[in-house]
């Protein structure tokens, strides 16, 4: 089994850090392609809770090499104050991780120019999380005022960009909004050199080291970052993220053919959560939707904002496990939904009186959709104890097969709690 992959189908925070980190067991080489340090994935163990952003959520088992690719955006201060703060928790990991020298780099104007196109957006404001991602991602595509890790730990080169990129940023931050903070040139090079020289050790060709890697048989395990509904080119836009947080970006993102990876894991959760702005049919701004968001601790790790919540929406989520092609998907967080009396499940959207059982491209269609709900019997049972399939109320079996019917894809792991040994793994039942 060389390569096989963990993406989200929803829009983000399906709980890929916990299934990532059960599966890393397996792996020796655990890969971030896209994203930056917007994501926050959250893993469980022995009692322990830890949080990553921008660092692959495998880098805490000791026989992992860590690898951040080229599709992703690195904020240098970002991946360092990470990976000092697993340090300063006994883990030490900076030997173990190698970044991408294609990858982009984060600066301090991607961030002030993120603040002020938000604050133009008004009440079409996307909720970015407010990391610099989608501005560092544009000057990628557009192909001009881009910094690469190569640049970076080249400390001449590094010193020219600056100085060449700042007073433009500085003239385009100004005319968006007067009160724009004012860059420093010399004080962004000093504060960035510092971190290049921590990074030059780990920044490489890290597209030859994973082709070698899959040449030598090594088993790899890539780590997808938000959901696929947030994916730039097939997601809800434009209240997405910048990069292909589907399966689609794995390829791209990392420089691994598609065919090597042979097994897709899609994540979902047995309801459905979406934090910023964009429409959300089976959202649930009522008491239920409180009640799961207080059972599910439904706030965001990277910026604590309360999550969205609403019914497990199967359209939306079927379309994700289809784009990318999965093989198995992992249903997660099962346990918040015990205690409801009755559950439900959107398995089509009536839009202006159209049925369909698929995403609308336009996002003023989706906001438009309202859910065809199918409905199904609670259960009140405890289940965070269960290892067994068999052993969960006849309610909840009935749920995550009804799921799976909808969704269409087989279900591999169903996630009773936090904890990696709260866990059912269906092939073992
Ligand atoms: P990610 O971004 O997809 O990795 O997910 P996050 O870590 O942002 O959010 C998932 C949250 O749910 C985290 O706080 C996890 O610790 C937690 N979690 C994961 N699986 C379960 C589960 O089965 N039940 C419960 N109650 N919490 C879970
Ligand atoms: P993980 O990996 C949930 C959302 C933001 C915003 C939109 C664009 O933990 O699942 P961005 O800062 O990326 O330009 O914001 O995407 N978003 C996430 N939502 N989980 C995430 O990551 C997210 N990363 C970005 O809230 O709506
Ligand atoms: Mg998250």
């Amino acid at each position: 089994m060389p390569a096989t992959s963990v993406i989200g189908l929803q829009w983000g925070d399906e709980a890929k850090g916990k299934i990532v980190d059960l599966l890393t067991e397996h792996h020796q080489i655990v890969v971030r392609y896209q994203g930056g340090n917007n994501a926050g994935h959250t893993v469980k163990f022995d009692g322990n809770t830890y949080k990553l952003s921008l660092l692959p959520s495998g880098i805490l088992q000791p026989h992992v090499m860590s690898v951040i690719g080229p599709g992703v955006v690195v904020n240098p201060m970002a991946l360092l104050g990470e990976l000092d703060s697993l340090t300063a928790g006994g883990h030490e990991c900076s030997a173990r991780l190698l970044v991408s020298e294609r990858a982009h780099v984060i600066c301090p104007w991607h961030l002030a120019e993120e603040a002020a196109l938000e604050k133009s957006r008004g009440s079409h404001a996307i909720g970015t999380t407010m990391r610099g991602i989608g501005t560092c991602y544009r000057d990628k595509v557009g192909r001009s005022h881009a910094i690469r890790i190569a640049d970076l730990v080249d400390t001449d080169s590094f010193a020219a960009k600056v100085r060449e990129i700042v007073p433009f940023k500085q003239l385009l931050l100004n005319a968006l909004d007067p009160a724009a903070p004012v860059l420093s040139a010399d004080q962004i090079i000093q504060e960035y050199s510092a971190a290049a020289d921590r990074i030059r050790p780990m920044a490489c060709d890290t597209t030859s080291y994973l082709l070698d890697a899959l040449d030598e048989g090594k088993n790899l395990l890539f780590e997808g970052a938000q959901g696929s509904l947030l994916d730039i080119d097939h997601g809800t836009f434009p209240y997405v993220t910048s990069s292909n947080s589907s399966g689609c970006g794995i390829h791209n993102g990392s420089g691994v053919p598609e065919r090597a990876i042979q097994r897709m894991i899609g994540v979902a959760k047995a309801y459905t959560t979406r934090v910023g702005g964009g429409p959300f049919p089976t959202e649930l701004d009522n008491e239920i939707g409180e009640r799961i968001r207080i059972a599910g601790n439904e706030f965001g790790t990277v910026t604590g904002r309360p999550r969205r919540c609403g019914w497990f929406d199967a359209v939306a989520t079927g379309y994700s496990a289809r784009i990318s092609g999965v093989d198995s998907i992992a249903i997660a967080l099962l346990d918040v939904l015990s205690g409801l009396d009755e559950l439900h499940i959107c398995e089509a959207y009536d839009i202006r009186g159209q049925i369909t059982r698929t995403l609308p491209a336009r996002c003023e269609d989706l906001a438009d959709a309202v859910p065809v709900l199918t409905r199904v019997p609670g259960w009140q049972e405890d289940i965070t104890g269960i290892t067994r399939f068999s052993e969960l109320p006849q309610n909840a079996q009935q749920y995550v097969r009804t799921v799976e019917r909808i969704v269409g894809s087989p279900v591999e792991f169903v996630s009773v709690g936090p904890d990696r040994s709260q866990t059912i793994h269906m092939n073992l039942n």
